[in-house]
């Protein structure tokens, strides 16, 4: 049987502990992952004791509060603290979602915080996106017409923006890009070199069914691929994972059905 082991350079090892203040009432452990690329050492895990009475609710609000009084090293995205940029995505407690929509509260026990996974690290909890925007690049996520445009806009029913919003304001215009899927997926783990993952193939769905669009069959052709799309194998991770309640999986279906209708 086949051994998988991590090559010695990227074992995560031990690393430091940062105590709470004196008097600190109320703490929870983080175990965060560092890195370091200029450092040339193992990644390891730091141990951060926070008071909890002094930092806001989020696990968002314990980084920042690392950041800024016990640890100014760790490197984290973030921006608009509302679950509404993306930047901020990251596993915890062994899930992929929103540091910033993620309450501390809800982790039992110690909050393990480690980055994206199967993605590049740049440095501690940042991932390299540059592969997966390359790909968001190459399904043209741009509205593309011929057709004169009116005067004011291009306009659309309530039952064709249904479809983009969603009736429930999930649908596929949702998408705030965080990557939480496409990292959660074991078929993009595997193939992410050909194979688009679900938040792309999402983001192709919401231009394929978007009314005022007229390269509907343009964008199917650029999908009709071993790889690009029949890569999704249902195992339903992205849908499970995404912390906007959206439905990659069923997105990526709907682009099958489409394949199928037009044969
Ligand atoms: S449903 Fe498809 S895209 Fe979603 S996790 Fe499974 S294989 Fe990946
Ligand atoms: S579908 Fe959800 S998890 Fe995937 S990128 Fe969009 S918002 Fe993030
Ligand atoms: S900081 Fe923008 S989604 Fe979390």
């Amino acid at each position: 049987m086949a051994t998988f082991t991590l090559p010695q350079n990227s074992k995560i090892k031990p690393g430091r502990t940062f105590d709470a203040a004196n008097g600190a009432a109320r703490t929870k452990i983080f175990r965060i992952y560092r890195w370091d690329p200029e450092a040339g050492e193992n990644p390891r895990l730091d141990e951060y004791k926070i008071d909890l009475a002094a930092c806001g609710p989020m696990v968002l609000d314990a980084l920042i509060y690392i950041k800024n009084f016990v640890d100014q090293t760790l490197t984290f995205r973030r921006s608009c603290r509302e679950g509404i940029c993306g930047s901020c995505a990251m596993n915890i407690d062994g899930t992929n979602t929103l540091a910033c929509t993620k309450a501390t509260c809800d982790v039992k026990g110690d909050v393990k915080i480690t980055p994206l996974p199967h993605m590049p690290v740049v440095k501690d909890l940042v991932p390299d996106l540059t592969h997966v925007y390359a790909q968001y690049q190459l399904i043209e996520p741009w509205l593309k017409a011929d057709s004169p445009p009116p005067t004011r806009e291009r306009l659309q029913g309530v039952d064709d923006s249904d479809l983009l919003n969603g009736e429930d304001g999930r649908g596929p215009a949702g998408c705030i890009l965080c990557f939480c899927c496409s990292t959660a997926c074991p078929s993009y783990w595997w193939n992410a070199d050909r194979f688009l993952g679900p938040a792309v193939l999402l983001q192709a769905y919401r231009w394929i069914a978007d009314s005022r669009d007229e390269s509907t069959g343009e964008r199917l052709d650029a999908l009709e691929d071993p790889f690009r799309l029949y890569r999704c194998h249902t195992i339903m991770n992205c849908t499970n994972t995404c912390p906007k309640g959206l439905n990659p999986a069923k997105a990526i279906a709907e682009i099958k059905k489409l394949m199928v209708a037009r044969r």
